[in-house]
């Protein structure tokens, strides 16, 4: 290598944050930087040059993994390792560990390193949150972390109401449900509400997000470690024994490792888990809700869900329809969290113009309910008098919708018009509560042909009062 390169090779390696050591065939360091110094309490002089064995004298030719590696040319991937560094910090960290190969013969290896001490301590943490409360839940009925139940799923548009009687019937079983919805569309409210509907309610309910986590940090929150799985590790349940006779949610479930994917696949046929480091499998009596943001087919297609599980699962499928396909419910959306937010925010009886109403429900909400909840909160903070006008609302909501590239080349005339006609509809049936004759009277059509356009448009008949 030039002077040029290598200089270029080591500024790089010296900008990532990884943790990085290599060593050439026999043991002897050739690289170590900064990160790698600083979780192993070392300075980086303190180990180039060295022996690893020397630098680390608990370790031995059989522990560490990259003598290992130099000496079956064969990688470890992804190896979680908790241990106390020369300054007395604990340290976890997941290691990936490859030997250099030339020629098809091992020359040295390398090992990279990420610090996980802080998500170590996270996980650790929200397990025993969820024992504490689960423990609670199944001791105190009247515990103030009150579950979503099926009343709280406001919507009285067809999508909805099939949704409420789709939940109200899965809950009574003890199938596996797979629900499918776009961010903020109320997955999390929908796996509370079967839970609650249930004949596990007095049981607990735990959930927990499947993205983000490295695999074997994951694969022991969900289903526990057993002393010595890695190093650090103590006896403990995981996720899926403390939710025993009630529910478990996996929030996005299309996040999780392929190989963990596997081992719930195994946890759900068989009703039993395996702790990490240890071989005897536990029955659990669970019953299984799992969540994904997109399409779950597509989710499969692109090989983030296993086929194998997505069948098991989805025997149940729930898909949350996004609030732009459902724009009917805004009105009563808006009124439940104005009720919601109102008092807490010095403002009763708060009623919004029609102009709001108007930007409410042109406005295609890509953030769906959670966006709107925020809107309604973001717009009490700024009112002054009752009333929510336009200039409340966030700017994107408030901002007419410039047209997409694609809807200005080429879009049929006809579409565009029968899309200009459903907006008027929709917003002037949300200004009378869904009255057609009124509506229509607005709109000077005769209620007849209103009713007709309606139809034509798909666009849902008058929803009854609360
Ligand atoms: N139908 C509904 N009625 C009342 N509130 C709702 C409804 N749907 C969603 N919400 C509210 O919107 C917010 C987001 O809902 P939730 O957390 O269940 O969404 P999510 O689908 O799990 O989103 P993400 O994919 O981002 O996790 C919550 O505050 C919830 O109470
Ligand atoms: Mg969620």
């Amino acid at each position: 290598m030039s002077g040029n390169n290598e200089a270029i090779f080591r500024a790089i390696l010296g900008a990532v944050d990884e943790g990085i050591h290599a060593v050439d065939a026999e043991g002897r360091t050739i690289f170590y930087n900064q990160p790698a110094a600083g979780m192993d309490g070392m300075t980086v002089e303190e180990v180039v040059g060295r022996h690893v064995l020397e630098v680390f004298p608990s370790l031995n030719d059989q522990t560490s993994t990259l003598m290992q590696v130099i000496r079956t040319g064969r990688p470890v991937i992804d190896k979680q390792q908790t241990f106390t560094n020369y300054r007395g910090r604990r340290i976890t960290t997941v290691n990936s560990t490859i030997p250099i190969l030339v020629g098809g013969r091992p020359v040295g290896a390398v090992e990279v390193a990420k610090d996980m001490t802080t998500v170590r301590r996270m996980a650790d943490r929200i397990v025993a949150l969820q024992a504490q409360i689960s423990g609670r839940q199944a001791g105190d009925h009247s515990s103030p972390s009150r579950l979503y139940r099926l009343e709280d799923l406001v919507g009285l548009s067809q999508p909805m109401l099939a949704l409420k009687r789709a939940v109200a019937r899965a809950s009574l079983t003890p199938s596996p449900v797979l629900i499918s919805g776009e961010t903020g569309t109320g997955k999390e409210l929908v796996a509370q509400a079967m839970h609650s509907e249930g004949h596990r309610r007095a049981g607990p309910f735990i959930a927990q997000n499947c993205a983000a986590l490295p695999e074997t940090l994951l694969e022991g929150m969900m289903f526990g470690t057993a002393r010595g799985a890695f190093t650090g590790a103590q006896h403990r349940p995981g996720l899926f024994e403390l939710a025993h006779q009630g529910t478990l949610y996996l929030d996005e479930l299309n996040s999780m490792p392929l190989g963990l994917q596997a081992k719930l696949l195994r946890a759900v046929e068989e009703g039993a888990v395996t702790r990490l480091g240890e071989a005897r499998r536990r029955p659990v009596d669970v019953r299984l809700l799992a969540s994904v943001s997109s399409e779950p087919g597509l989710s499969v297609a692109q090989g983030r869900l296993r086929q194998d599980l997505y069948y098991r699962l989805h025997v149940v499928s729930l898909r949350l329809p996004p609030l732009r396909e459902r724009k009917e419910d805004i009105p009563r959306l808006t009124e439940h969290f104005l009720a919601k937010h109102g008092p807490a925010l010095g403002g009763h009886d708060v009623t919004v113009t029609p102009e709001a109403v108007s930007c409410l429900l042109a406005y295609d909400w890509p953030g769906n309910v959670r966006e709107l909840e925020h809107a309604i909160e973001g717009a009490l903070n700024l009112l002054e008098g009752g009333k929510i006008a336009p200039e409340h609302l966030p700017l994107p909501v408030r901002t007419p919708r410039s047209p997409s590239p694609d809807e200005r080349t080429g879009v049929p005339l006809r579409y565009a018009l029968e899309r200009l006609e459903e907006t008027l509809i929709t917003q002037a049936l949300a200004r009378h509560q869904g009255n057609v004759a009124r509506a229509a009277r607005e709109l000077e059509i005769p209620r007849q042909t209103l009713q007709y356009r309606m139809k034509a448009l798909k666009i849902a008949g008058p929803v009854l009062g609360r």
